[in-house]
C-alpha cells in the first residue's frame, strides 16, 4: 500500500529489517521466526477504507504504539489527544491536540472537526497509581467512559475500551480465566473497568453502539509504563542492561498473565475490523503467556548470564498482583475472529533486550532512568 511508511514503524521495523542481529554491537541476539509486520499488513489489505482514528490518552504506554501501527496500515488516520505535552523526541507524534476526556463537549468538537468515526479510548489511571488518587480515578474511568460511550452515540462511532485481568478479583478462578467468570476485584481499577464493560454492553443492546472491548494482561513494551501492578517486567529489562540488576516489587513465585506489545496492538486493529456478525460478545480476553519474576530473570540469563534479581516486596502491588489471574483463557476470541498471540515469553525477552539496549545506546542514562 502507498500509505505505508515503514521507515517511521520504529519498534516493527527494527525487528524485520535487522532480525535483531544488527540491533547490538555487543550481544548476538537470533533472529526471530516471526514477521512483526506480516499481521499488519494482511488486515490493511483486507479492509482497505481508511478509518478516521481518535485515540484518547495516547501519550501513555500504549497509545504511540497504536498510531504508529495505523500509520503503517494507512497513513495519518490518527488523531492522538492526551493532557499531557507531547515529549519533543517524539517525532512519530504527528497529529495531536489537547484533550480531557472529562469534558464531553471537547471530545465531540474533536470527534466531528477530525471527521472520526473510531474512538479508541486509552486514558486511565491503572491499578497501583489509582490506589493512590481513588477519586480521580473514579472521574477518570468512570466518567470519562460516559463521556465516550454519549459521543460514540451520538455520532455513530466504533468504539474500543481496554478492560483488563484487574477487572477480575479473588474469587475468579485463577488459571484459565474464561470470559464470563466471577468478577469481584478489590482495586478502584478493577471496579471502574468493569462499569465500563457492563455500560459499554448496556450501550450496545440499547443503543446499537458498536462497543468493543478487549481484557488485556499486563503489556510489556520498550516504553514507560504508567503505573500498573505489571510495570516490572518492563522495568526489569531497562535494570538488566543498565545495572545487571532488577530489585522486584513482587515475590518470585508470583505468577501473571502478560502480552508482548505487537501482539496487543494486533489484537486490537484485528478486532476492531471483525466483521459483526462473528462477535458473540462484546468483551473477550486476550492473552499471550504467563510467567514469575523467577521465571522472567532465567529468561534474561540466559542472554546476559551475570544478571541478577533481588526482591523487596512492596504490599500493595502484591497484595493486588495476588487477587489476579494466572492466566487468561482467551479461546472465545481465537473462536470468534482468529485472535492468536505470537510472540512467547522467549521472542519477547529478545526484542525486549534488543530495542532498549539499542535505544539506551542512544541515550545518556539519567535519561534512561527519566523514561522508565
Ligand atoms: N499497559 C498495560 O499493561 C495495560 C493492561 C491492561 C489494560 N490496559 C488499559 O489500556 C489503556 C491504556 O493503558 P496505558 O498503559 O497506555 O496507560 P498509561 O497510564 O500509560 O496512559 C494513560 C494516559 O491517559 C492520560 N490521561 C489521564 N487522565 C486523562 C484525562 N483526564 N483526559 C485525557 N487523558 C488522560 C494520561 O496522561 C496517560 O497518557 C488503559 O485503559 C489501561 O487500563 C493497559
Amino acid at each position: 500500500m502507498s500509505t505505508r511508511t515503514p521507515s517511521t514503524v520504529r519498534l516493527l521495523v527494527t525487528v524485520q529489517k535487522t532480525g535483531l542481529g544488527a540491533v547490538s554491537s555487543h550481544r548476538s541476539y537470533s533472529p526471530l521466526p516471526i514477521d512483526p509486520l506480516a499481521r499488519f499488513r494482511s488486515i490493511a489489505d483486507a479492509t482497505p477504507t481508511k478509518p478516521r482514528v481518535l485515540i484518547t490518552g495516547s501519550l501513555g504506554q500504549l497509545g504511540r504504539g497504536l498510531n504508529t501501527v495505523y500509520k503503517y496500515m494507512y497513513g495519518d488516520v490518527v488523531t492522538m489527544t492526551d493532557i499531557v505535552k507531547v515529549p519533543t523526541d517524539a517525532a512519530d507524534v504527528s497529529s495531536y491536540q489537547y484533550l480531557d476526556v472529562l469534558s464531553q463537549g471537547a471530545m465531540e468538537e474533536a470527534v466531528v472537526n477530525n471527521r472520526i468515526d473510531t474512538l479508541i479510548h486509552f486514558s486511565a489511571l491503572l491499578s497501583a497509581v489509582g490506589e493512590q488518587n481513588v477519586p480521580l480515578a473514579i472521574q477518570v474511568n468512570c466518567r470519562g467512559v460516559e463521556n465516550v460511550l454519549e459521543v460514540a452515540k451520538k455520532h455513530r462511532l466504533r468504539v474500543f475500551i481496554p478492560s483488563t485481568i484487574g477487572a477480575f478479583g479473588p474469587s475468579t478462578p485463577r488459571d484459565s480465566t474464561p470470559d464470563c467468570t466471577v468478577q469481584e476485584p478489590t482495586t478502584i481499577y478493577g471496579v471502574s473497568k468493569i462499569y465500563a464493560e457492563r455500560l459499554g454492553e448496556y450501550y450496545h443492546s440499547k443503543f446499537g453502539v458498536d462497543f468493543r472491548c478487549l481484557r488485556f494482561p499486563g503489556i510489556i513494551s520498550a516504553t514507560k509504563p504508567g503505573g500498573g501492578t505489571t510495570d516490572y517486567a518492563i522495568k526489569i529489562f531497562y535494570d538488566a542492561l543498565q545495572y545487571g540488576k532488577h530489585v522486584c516489587y513482587l515475590r518470585p513465585d508470583t505468577k501473571l498473565p502478560m502480552m508482548y506489545d505487537t501482539d496487543c496492538m494486533s489484537s486490537v486493529v484485528q478486532f476492531l475490523t471483525a466483521p459483526p456478525n462473528l462477535l458473540h460478545r462484546r468483551t473477550y480476553n486476550v492473552t499471550g503467556f504467563s510467567f514469575t519474576p523467577e521465571e522472567i530473570a532465567t529468561s534474561i540469563q540466559k542472554i546476559l548470564p551475570n544478571f541478577k534479581i533481588e526482591y523487596n516486596i512492596c504490599p500493595i502491588r502484591q497484595a493486588i498482583a495476588d487477587s489476579w489471574p494466572r492466566s487468561l483463557d482467551d479461546s472465545g476470541a481465537a473462536r470468534d475472529w482468529g485472535w492468536k498471540a505470537e510472540y512467547g515469553l522467549e521472542e519477547t525477552v529478545q526484542v525486549m533486550l534488543a530495542l532498549i539496549e539499542r535505544d539506551m545506546a542512544k541515550l545518556a542514562p539519567e535519561e534512561v532512568t527519566a523514561q522508565i
